[in-house]
């Protein structure tokens, strides 16, 4: 059965027809072209696939597109309200080598915002907790805390 939904994806209103089983990740992969959002497992345990979904960080695997209707989604591709520079929690893993084969990162940074818009300081221990549901298979952790606490630091100086 196709459901129509309209949601404002990256600022962007859209208006579509979906298949009602369809999840949301394919919606934004398949649908919107958005592929920056990766697949993992598809059973809600690497994180690969998080948006933001009314700020807060969701595993896009697990949701039905049809429930997002009227709801506002960011994506990796939205982040920066900058479409020529990083956002900078993206600049910060470039600058900290925060990534190695990318594929976690997308997810993991937003998870990271997430937290940072509501803690702006946060210690090592807060950003461990933070991206606790976010798994990395190249398994470089302990950069991806180090660009997330400096990602934070510059999210807090962009703010004023
Ligand atoms: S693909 Fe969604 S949590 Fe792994
Ligand atoms: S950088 Fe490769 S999975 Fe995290």
């Amino acid at each position: 059965m196709k459901v129509s939904i309209q949601v404002v994806v990256n600022k962007e209103q859209v208006s579509l027809k979906v298949d009602s089983r369809m999840s949301l990740v394919d919606m934004l992969r398949e649908e919107l072209g958005l592929t920056g959002t990766h697949i993992g497992c598809r059973t809600g345990n690497c994180g690969a696939c998080t948006v933001l979904l009314a700020e807060k960080p969701v595993k896009a695997c697990c949701i039905l597109a049809a429930d997002v209707d009227g709801e506002g989604i960011t994506t990796i591709e939205g982040l920066s309200s900058d479409p020529n520079a990083l956002h900078p929690m993206q600049d910060a893993f470039v600058k900290h080598q925060g990534l190695q084969c990318g594929f976690c990162t997308p997810g993991v940074i937003l998870s990271a915002v997430a937290m940072a818009r509501n803690n702006p300081a946060p210690t090592e221990q807060e950003v461990r907790r933070a991206l606790a549901g976010n798994l990395c298979r190249c398994t470089g952790y302990q950069f991806i805390i180090k660009s997330v606490l400096a990602g934070a630091r510059e999210m807090a100086q962009a703010s004023g």
